[in-house]
């Protein structure tokens, strides 16, 4: 009787032991919780952006912003790493037309993004923000190793900010048609370049030979622009 008694509770703590066990690795499986102040970011972002197939619907949805759509957060520390803000086909582009803009983000892209300390993938492409100038603030958000701004209607000149951004390894600004001005020689800074895209704009003037200094380049598309014209100053170094 005692001996049957002691095994019913020794079989009872194990299972309550097991149940515990299960509940610790549910735990620690469970999803990472987003950072309150990089949620508030991401919300004001939000209101900015105009939003016509609601995409970001799921942004006020939940409390945490790990498990919104187009974001990627860090699977431990909860930090915003990424941000896929961009819209994918189908659309066309006709001659640098887009037909289909009823889809696209448009609006302001609100500095608040600064408060992402983390980021390191921003993909705003394919979108209409109507030949707005590219935010100078993108230059300090020095924790950037991937920028795409590509086929996004931006216009204007490029912020000198942006020669900053010394950990871009990838940085398409092609197919804005609108860009205008001259590729400063503060280009050669960023060292740490694959992949650079500036075709398809009204880039003028020469191609400053500090473009030679960026030694990891893979990638580089100037192509469909005026610069092409100039390609002749470019040296090798
Ligand atoms: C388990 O998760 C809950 C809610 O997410 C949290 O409050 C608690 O601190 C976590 N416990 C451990 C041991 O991580
Ligand atoms: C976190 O992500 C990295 C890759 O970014 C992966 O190698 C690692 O296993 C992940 N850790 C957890 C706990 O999921
Ligand atoms: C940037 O985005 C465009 C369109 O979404 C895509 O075609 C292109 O490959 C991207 N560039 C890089 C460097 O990933
Ligand atoms: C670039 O960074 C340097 C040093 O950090 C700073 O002095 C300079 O003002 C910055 N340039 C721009 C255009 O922000
Ligand atoms: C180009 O590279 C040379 C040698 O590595 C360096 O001295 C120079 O400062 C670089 N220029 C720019 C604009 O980064
Ligand atoms: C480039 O275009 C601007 C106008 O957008 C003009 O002011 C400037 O003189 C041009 N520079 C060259 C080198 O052609």
């Amino acid at each position: 009787m005692d001996g049957s008694y002691n095994t019913v509770v020794f079989i009872f703590v194990w299972l309550l032991t097991l149940s515990n066990v299960d509940l610790c690795i549910c735990n620690a499986s469970s999803e990472v919780q987003c950072i309150p102040i990089e949620r508030d970011a991401l919300l004001k972002m939000k209101c900015h952006l105009s939003d016509p197939s609601n995409k970001l619907a799921s942004w006020s949805l939940h409390e945490n912003c790990c498990i919104w759509a187009l974001v990627v957060c860090h699977n431990i520390t909860g930090h915003v790493l990424e941000l896929h803000l961009t819209t994918p086909p189908p659309f066309e582009f006709i001659s640098g037309v887009t037909i289909d803009k009823t889809s696209m983000f448009g609006g302001e892209v609100h500095s608040s993004l600064l408060d992402l300390k983390h980021l390191n993938y921003l993909d705003l492409s394919s979108n209409d923000f109507a030949y707005m100038q590219i935010p100078d603030f993108l230059g300090l958000m020095t924790s950037l190793t991937y920028l795409n701004l590509s086929h996004a209607g931006f216009g204007g000149s490029i912020p000198l900010q942006f020669w900053n951004l010394s950990n871009l390894i990838y940085l398409d600004l092609g197919g804005n048609y609108n860009l205008k001005g001259s590729i400063p020689h503060q280009i050669g800074k960023l060292s740490n370049l694959q992949y650079l895209d500036l075709g398809g704009n009204e880039f003028n003037g020469s191609i400053p030979h500090q473009i030679g200094n960026l030694s990891n380049l893979i990638n580089l598309h100037l192509g469909n622009g005026l610069l092409s014209k100039s390609v002749e100053n470019l040296q090798p170094i």
